[in-house]
């Protein structure tokens, strides 16, 4: 039997039924620590179905602009925050002494790899060494950063435990992990199940009752390993996922087969196949990264995870692709060289409609294509300029330009790189000399005519 067991009884249980009478009550205060794309919407979430939500984040410009009732995320707009924030249900705060007056913390904060392709949990140590400064009996603590399993309880809890109180008998300690689709307008927070593991079984039922409140179904689960698990499993199968389909599109394409036809195709099969699509290279913060969180833990077990690894060989390679496609096609139909060659990127973003920049091949591209002596432009309605990364911080500050009949008709060619729904593709079919496809977005926007390669 754990350590736990042998706690006398009253000392165990006596937070606990107060934390759920607040829960129940909705006046637990909830702490959410990082503002992001994950944060950010589920602060709105908890405020919006009345609890007090107190935003905790170390960027005092989203604090600030939180606090003035305006957002700092396209898919978020202003409208949602300003009346949450003037009834006093929603606010920010840089001040982490605050903590100490929550009910529930939630760990919202970034979880990158380092330059060596490892696991970064710096974040979530040093948010951890916050909440443990401040933390008290019956406080309810739940991680919801994607990572491996192991985190929470062999990371975070041991941060947690350091001022001597103990996880499942003077606090609650749970993982539940964000399944959050940016931009997605049918899977909004409330409407996705919540995944939730507890470090015991008091951790366990104080989430899943937080949760219930918020989101349409909670799915209890035996461990934070376990829910840890799952999430990198969601994300592992789509990362190998589509690294079949751009597998399958450089062979059709080898073939003269259209592979966003053979997708459309063979989704009517009513059971037994579940569409994933091709595309530029990987990017978010989730696929291009997650996967190799199990791949590094694997390693302390002696497995080698292959098919991560593979999918990963294989995403790496579309950007080297697409260029080879772009090179060949100005080739073919200009007569021309990529050297010199003037190109205009449409899209920056990762995926469409959404303003994130993070991982997204369009970097990796602009240094490919400049590297091969092309002259790059792009145009991204959604990011106006081009902000510091790790890798890519050569491109710092180059900015977004208009998308108009003159700046088109300049280019020797087009390369959508993302689909986003409010670029006037029948503009870019009018004036392009030459459109080089990676998303399939001429054909879903319905355009006909110019000169278009899939790649
Ligand atoms: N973006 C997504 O679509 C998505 C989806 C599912 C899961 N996730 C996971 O959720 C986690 C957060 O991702 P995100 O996209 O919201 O990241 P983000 O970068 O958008 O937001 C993280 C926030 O945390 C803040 N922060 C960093 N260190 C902090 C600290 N010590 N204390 C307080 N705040 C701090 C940052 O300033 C930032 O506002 C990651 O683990 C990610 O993998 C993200």
């Amino acid at each position: 039997m754990s350590r736990r067991a042998a706690q006398p009884l009253r000392s165990r249980r006596a937070a606990a039924p107060d934390l759920a009478r607040r829960i129940e009550a909705r006046t637990a205060k909830v702490g959410i620590i990082g503002l992001g794309y994950v944060g950010l919407p589920l602060a709105c979430l908890f405020a919006e179905q009345g609890f007090p939500v107190t935003g905790f984040d170390i960027d005092p410009k989203k604090i600030e602009v939180l606090n003035a009732g305006r957002s700092y995320i396209k898919h978020i707009p202003a409208t949602r925050i300003r009346p949450l924030v003037r009834a006093g249900r929603l606010e920010a705060s840089g001040n982490f002494a605050g903590l100490k007056q929550m009910d529930a913390v939630i760990i919202c904060v970034p979880t990158p790899l380092t330059k060596f392709r490892e696991p970064d949990l710096r974040f979530i140590v040093v948010t951890g060494e916050s909440v443990a400064r401040t933390l008290r009996k019956g406080q309810l603590v739940v991680l919801e950063s994607s990572t491996y399993p192991g985190t929470t309880t062999e990371v975070l809890k041991p941060i947690l435990e350091r001022g001597g109180l103990k996880s499942g008998r003077d606090f609650h300690l749970a993982y539940s992990p964000e399944r959050e689709d940016p931009g997605n307008e049918t899977y909004g927070t409330a409407a996705i199940p919540k995944v939730i593991g507890g470090d015991g079984a008091t951790a366990l039922k104080l989430a899943k009752q937080l949760y219930d409140g918020v989101v349409v179904k909670t799915v209890p689960v035996s461990s934070p390993e376990t829910a840890e698990a799952i999430k990198l499993t969601e994300n592992i199968f789509r990362a190998v996922n589509i690294a079949m389909v751009n597998e399958l599109k450089v062979i059709f394409d080898a073939m003269g087969i259209d592979v966003w036809e053979v997708i459309e195709a063979a989704k009517t099969k009513p059971f037994g196949f579940m569409p994933f699509y091709p595309g530029p290279g990987l990017g978010g913060h989730c696929i291009p990264i997650d996967p190799f969180y199990l791949t590094w833990k694997a390693r302390e077990f002696g497995i080698n995870t292959r098919f991560i690894e593979l999918a990963g060989e294989i995403n790496t390679l579309m950007p080297r692709y697409v260029v080879n496609r772009l090179s060949e096609a100005l080739s073919t139909h200009a007569g021309r060289a990529l050297r010199k060659a003037k190109i205009l990127m449409l899209g920056l973003a990762y995926k469409k409609n959404v303003d994130d920049m993070r991982e997204s091949p369009s970097l990796t591209l602009i240094g490919m294509l400049e590297a091969a002596g092309a002259v790059v432009d792009y145009h991204d309605p959604y990011i106006a300029r081009i902000k510091p990364s790790r890798e890519h911080g050569h491109l710092t500050d180059r900015r977004s330009v208009p998308l108009n009949a003159k700046r088109i008709a300049a280019a020797d060619a087009v390369l959508i790189v993302t689909d986003h729904d409010s670029v006037d593709y029948r503009l870019v079919a009018k004036h392009a000399k030459l459109v080089i496809d990676t998303r399939n977005a001429m054909a879903k926007a319905g355009v006909r005519g110019g000169k278009v390669v899939k790649a």
